[in-house]
């Protein structure tokens, strides 16, 4: 399987961890690309219309996107323990806070391409403020619903790893460690992992 990606996509990484963590990554051959949303990339359009990465190519050649879809069908190759969670409650608390970690990381990447990629005369303020009023809003939430964070491994973790990780990486003067502590104890723990050393943007 060819796994489409670019080193700096947080929804790319959570794929890549979680393929490391599953003990999927020898089976995963990864096709470094960039996008970006006003440059056409032929190859990720023809695997997905919507030109987003990551993109999954299946040794039949069927392409399966979004990192969700992604992550959810290689979490179903191994033996391990799923995570992905199978039972109710559990499963929709953990699914709710890894949607909650996705749209984080769907702000963070918006407000990212506004800032950097859009000429400065036609930069829009106050969708800027809106982007990055999402990202404090998600960040106030999942430091208010923590616990789970300590439990055994799965998809949310994951997810919110990666975004806070995006966030240090892309956003560092927001300085969000200064106001939300257990998710800065959580960071400090989750990011030893050899997945996510393995998956830092450089
Ligand atoms: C970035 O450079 O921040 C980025 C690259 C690809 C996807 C999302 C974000």
């Amino acid at each position: 399987m060819q796994l489409i990606y670019a080193p700096a996509s947080p929804f790319a990484r959570k794929v890549r961890v979680l393929a490391i963590e599953n003990g999927l990554m020898d089976r995963l051959e990864p096709v470094e690309t960039s996008v970006m949303p006003v440059a056409l990339n032929e190859r990720v359009n023809a695997a997905n219309p919507l030109g987003k990465i990551p993109v999954l190519m299946l040794d039949d050649g069927q392409a399966l996107y979004d990192s969700r879809v992604i992550c959810e069908y290689l979490d179903s190759l191994h033996d391990g323990v799923r995570l992905f969670p199978t039972d109710a409650p559990r499963r929709w608390s953990t699914l709710r806070l890894a949607a909650l970690a996705d749209g984080l990381m769907d702000a963070a990447v918006l407000a990212r391409y506004e800032k950097a990629m859009r000429p400065a005369e036609r930069q829009w303020d106050e969708w800027l403020d809106g982007q990055l009023g999402k990202v404090r809003r998600a960040l106030r939430a999942l430091e208010d619903s923590a616990a789970p964070l300590q439990g055994p491994l799965d998809i949310a973790q994951i997810g919110v790893a990666c975004a806070l990780g995006y966030l240090d990486f892309r956003f560092a003067e927001l300085y969000w460690r200064n106001e939300f502590p257990a998710l800065t104890a959580f960071q400090e723990r989750f990011s030893a992992r050899d997945s996510m050393r393995q998956t830092e943007p450089a």
